[in-house]
C-alpha cells in the first residue's frame, strides 16, 4: 500500500485517484499520524500532498520528520515537497515570481520518475514559494523558466520531490512520473482490485463481527445495497437489514427493492411502512430544515423501535465512504459550515449503543460499483444514480401531501423512463424533478387552465461537491416536457434549472 498524507491540497483525493487506477491500495492519512502507526502500516511508499500553506507560516501543517529514515521512498508533491526540504535542512523561500497554471518542464535527468518522459513536457504549478537551496545529497532534476528546482532528487535515500501536481490531467506526463514512482522505486504490485477488496473485506468483517448479530438501514442506494450483500457473505442470517417506507420514495421504488433483496439475494430484511408516520408528522411543514429535521428524527424513532425487536444485535453497518471520511479528518480540521443537514443514521450506534462497521470507507463512488459488479449486483441498482435520504420531501417545495407526491411519482418517471431510453443516464450524476409551490396559466383543448410547473434538474458531477447543469438536447427536453404535460393531470409547464454548484446546490431544498 501507499500512505499519502494530506497536508490540506484540493488534490489530495485525485491523487488517490491515480494511485488505484493502478491496481495499488493506497490511505489518506493527516499529517499529525503517528510514527509507529506508519511504522505498522510499512507502506511501500509515502507520498505527502499539497497544500495552500507556506511552509513558514506558524501553523501550517507538519508530520513527523522520522519518516524520512524509514527507509521507505518519498514522494513529495508542491507543498509536500516543500516540507521535506525545509524539514532536511534546505530552504524554501516566497518566490519572486509566483507559477499558476502551465509551465514547460525540462527534465534534466530521464530516469527515475522521469523514466521515459522526455526532455521537454507540459505540467501544472500553483505555488508561490519555491525552494532555493537543497540539503545535502540532493540533486535538480529539472527546471521551469521561473522555478529553477521544479523536480529533485535524493538517489540513495529514494526521496523525490516535485513543484508541480502531477495527479492532475493538464500535467500531461504526470501518471507516467506516478507510475515510475509506485512500481519502479517503490515496487508496487498491482494486486488491488475489487475481488480482492471483496475477499478480504469479508473476512475482516468475520474477524470483527463474529457470530454476533448485525442490522443495517437499508435505503435502496448503490452504497447501502453493496454493504449489505458484503455483510451477508460475511454472516449471512446474522445480519437484518431495515427497509424504511418513509411514503417519501419514487414510483414503485419500494417494491422493486423488495424483490431484488428478497428473492435474488435471499437477504433477510424487515419492511417497515411508516408512510403515515411520515406524512403526518410533515403536514403543513413548508421549511425546508424543519422537513429535514423531521423526517431525521422520525426515522430514527422508526428505526430504533425495529432494530430493537432484533435481540442481541451488536453491530450496526453503514455504507460511508472514503470521501466522507476524508472531509472529515482533513489536514485543517473542523466541519464546514452547515448548508444544509444531511439525512443520516449517525447517531443511531450512540443511542443504542451499537457498534459500527463501515466496510466501504475507503472506497470512492466508483469503486463501490466496481465492488458491486464484482459481487453480481443488479446493474440497476449498480448504476442508480444518488436519491437523498429525505426523498421526494425536499423536492416538493412548500407542503408535502398525497396528492402533491403523486403528481412528482408520475413527473419523476416519466423523467426517468425518457433519460433511461436517450442513454444519458449514466452520463448524469442526478436527473430528477421538483414540484413548485406556483400556479401558472395554460391553455389546454381551448381551455384556460391554472395549474402546477415542474422543474427539472440534470447534472454532471464527480463527487457532488460542485456540479453543472447538464446540456441535454432540445430534443430530449422537448420530448420530457411534452409527455409530462400530457400524461400527468395538474401540471401545465415544465422548466428547465439552468444553474450550477456552487452557488445553487444539486437539491432545490
Ligand atoms: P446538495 O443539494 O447539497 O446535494 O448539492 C449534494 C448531494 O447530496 C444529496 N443529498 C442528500 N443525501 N441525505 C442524503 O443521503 C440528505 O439529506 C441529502 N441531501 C442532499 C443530493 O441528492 C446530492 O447528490
Amino acid at each position: 500500500m501507499i500512505l499519502i498524507i494530506d497536508f490540506g491540497s484540493q488534490y489530495n483525493q485525485l491523487i488517490a485517484r491515480r494511485v488505484r487506477e493502478f491496481h495499488v491500495y493506497c490511505q489518506i492519512d493527516p499529517p499529525n499520524v503517528d510514527i509507529d502507526y506508519i511504522k505498522q502500516l510499512n507502506p511501500k511508499g509515502i507520498i505527502l500532498s499539497g497544500g495552500p500553506s507556506s511552509i513558514y507560516e506558524k501553523n501550517s501543517p507538519k508530520c513527523d520528520a522520522a519518516i524520512f529514515n524509514l527507509n521507505i521512498p518519498v514522494l513529495g508533491i508542491c507543498y509536500g515537497m516543500q516540507f521535506m526540504i525545509n524539514a532536511l535542512g534546505g530552504t524554501v523561500k516566497k518566490a519572486r515570481k509566483r507559477e499558476y497554471g502551465f509551465a514547460e518542464l525540462k527534465v534534466k535527468e530521464g530516469a527515475g520518475l522521469f523514466n521515459t518522459v522526455g526532455g521537454k513536457t507540459k505540467t501544472w504549478m500553483s505555488h508561490g514559494d519555491s525552494i532555493t537551496k537543497l540539503p545535502r545529497g540532493f540533486k535538480i532534476t529539472a527546471s521551469t523558466e521561473n522555478t529553477k528546482i521544479a523536480a529533485t532528487v535524493h538517489t540513495k535515500k529514494h526521496l523525490y520531490g516535485l513543484q508541480f501536481h502531477p495527479e492532475v490531467h493538464h500535467t500531461a506526463k504526470g501518471k507516467t512520473m506516478l507510475r515510475n514512482f509506485l512500481f519502479d522505486v517503490c515496487g508496487c504490485k498491482r494486486t488491488w482490485t475489487m475481488k480482492s477488496f471483496a475477499k478480504d473485506s469479508v473476512s475482516q468483517i468475520r474477524d470483527v463481527v463474529g457470530d454476533k448479530k448485525v442490522i443495517l438501514g437499508l435505503s435502496g442506494g448503490v452504497d447501502s445495497s453493496v454493504t449489505a450483500l458484503l455483510l451477508h457473505h460475511a454472516v449471512g442470517k446474522n445480519l437484518t437489514c431495515i427497509f424504511v417506507d418513509n411514503g417519501l420514495l419514487r414510483k414503485n421504488e419500494a417494491q422493486k427493492l423488495k424483490k431484488t433483496f428478497k428473492q435474488h439475494l435471499k437477504i433477510n430484511i424487515r419492511f417497515v411502512n411508516a408512510k403515515t408516520k411520515f406524512l403526518k408528522a410533515l403536514s403543513e411543514i413548508t421549511d425546508p430544515e424543519k422537513k429535514r429535521k423531521i423526517i431525521g428524527k422520525v426515522f430514527m424513532d422508526v428505526f430504533e423501535s425495529e432494530a430493537k425487536r432484533i435481540k442481541g444485535a451488536e453491530f450496526l453497518a453503514q455504507g460511508t465512504l472514503y470521501p466522507d471520511i476524508i472531509e472529515s479528518q482533513s489536514a485543517f480540521g473542523g466541519p464546514t459550515s452547515v448548508i444544509k443537514s444531511h439525512h443520516s443514521v449517525g447517531g443511531l450506534p450512540k443511542k443504542m449503543k451499537l457498534k459500527l462497521v463501515e466496510p466501504l470507507k475507503y472506497l470512492f463512488k466508483d469503486e463501490v460499483r466496481l465492488l458491486g459488479k464484482a459481487l453480481d449486483l443488479d446493474e440497476d441498482l449498480i448504476w442508480r444514480q444518488p436519491f437523498p435520504g429525505p426523498g421526494l420531501a425536499i423536492r416538493i417545495i412548500g407542503e408535502i401531501n398525497n396528492k402533491r407526491l403523486l403528481i412528482l411519482r408520475n413527473v419523476d418517471d416519466i423523467l426517468l423512463d425518457e433519460i433511461k431510453n436517450s442513454g444519458y443516464y449514466r452520463k448524469l450524476w442526478q436527473s430528477f424533478a421538483v414540484l413548485l409551490p406556483i400556479k401558472s396559466v395554460g391553455v389546454m383543448g381551448d381551455k384556460r387552465t391554472y395549474e402546477n410547473i415542474v422543474a427539472i434538474r440534470a447534472v454532471t458531477s464527480k463527487d457532488a461537491m460542485t456540479a453543472d447543469w447538464a446540456k441535454l438536447p432540445h430534443k430530449l427536453l422537448g420530448k420530457i416536457s411534452n409527455r409530462i404535460i400530457n400524461e400527468v393531470k395538474g401540471v401545465n409547464r415544465v422548466v428547465y434549472d439552468i444553474s450550477s454548484k456552487p452557488p445553487s446546490t444539486i437539491e432545490w431544498e
